[in-house]
């Protein structure tokens, strides 16, 4: 299978955001992992942004350390800016960034909604990942590469999701090719980076609360039953602990506690 650059290009036509098209693209067919490629390419002092694409990686990088299988038929998309960003904030980031993925995707009538902190999910199951990547310089992010992979028509594990079976399933025509799906994540991506420098983060944290599939789950943390009641400013999941006799909050970094998936739902 090749990459279809005209495909790839009409797709810009639907999308409200002029400045991908300015974005360069370059393809591979199999890489180790797009994020690893984008930084031997900044360190080759290749100009930014840049995106690219790998039709499959063989060490696609995940969340966590874990690895991201990617096989044929999936996106494993990259894409490298430079910034100015404060070191503490690229959690917040992240968050922003899974926001507008699934926004550019729920525009194309697809419900996503976003697994904290920043999975998405469709019919409850993991239809693709982000892993934000920064290189920062006297506690100032200087660059970021944002990789992201969506099932498209590769297998799947139980947990996880392909946009073509799901189309497939319900009967819908939607998106209708992988270079459209890329084209659609590269205006999601610019879309929470611009929403990231220009909105209050309170507004972008109201923003991700509504796409927020983990509201009122229920968690156990250090032996205790929790309540996910939303996320702070600082990207944090805000826990209410129950106790008897007592509920106390608790806001925990991705570290501390793991959502997981309930993997008898379909
Ligand atoms: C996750 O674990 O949920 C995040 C997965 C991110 C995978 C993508 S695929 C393209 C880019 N290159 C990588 O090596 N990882 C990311």
């Amino acid at each position: 299978m090749n990459f279809n650059f005209q495909k790839y290009q009409a797709a810009f036509f639907d999308l409200p955001n002029t400045q991908i098209q300015t974005i360069p693209l370059l393809t591979w067919d199999t890489l180790l992992s797009t994020n690893q490629k984008l930084w031997e390419l900044i360190e080759q002092k290749q100009q930014l942004p840049l995106a690219i694409i790998a039709l499959e990686q063989t060490a696609g990088r995940g969340q966590w350390g874990r690895q991201w299988v990617s096989a044929r038929g999936g996106l494993y998309f990259s894409v490298g800016m430079t910034c100015n960003l404060a070191v503490n904030d690229s959690f917040l980031l992240s968050l922003v960034i899974g926001w507008g993925i699934a926004t550019a995707l729920r525009n194309y009538n697809l419900p996503v909604l976003l697994k904290w902190p920043n999975d998405l999910i469709l019919v409850d199951k993991k239809l693709g990942g982000i892993k934000l990547e920064t290189r920062s310089q006297t506690e100032r992010i200087t660059e970021i590469v944002i990789g992201v992979g969506i099932n498209w028509s590769n297998t799947v594990p139980e947990v996880g999701i392909n946009l073509q079976s799901y189309y497939q399933q319900r009967n819908l025509i939607g998106i209708t090719s992988l270079e459209q799906l890329s084209a659609i994540t590269l205006s999601g991506i610019i879309l929470g980076y611009q929403s990231y420098l220009e909105v209050e983060s309170e507004q972008l944290l109201n923003n991700y609360l509504k796409l927020f599939a983990n509201l009122g789950q229920k968690v156990s943390f250090n032996g205790s039953i929790g309540i996910i009641t939303g996320v702070t400013t600082q990207g944090q999941l805000r826990v209410r602990l129950q106790s008897p006799g007592a509920a106390t909050e608790v806001c925990l970094s991705p570290g501390q506690i793991s959502l997981g998936y309930q993997e008898n739902k379909q």
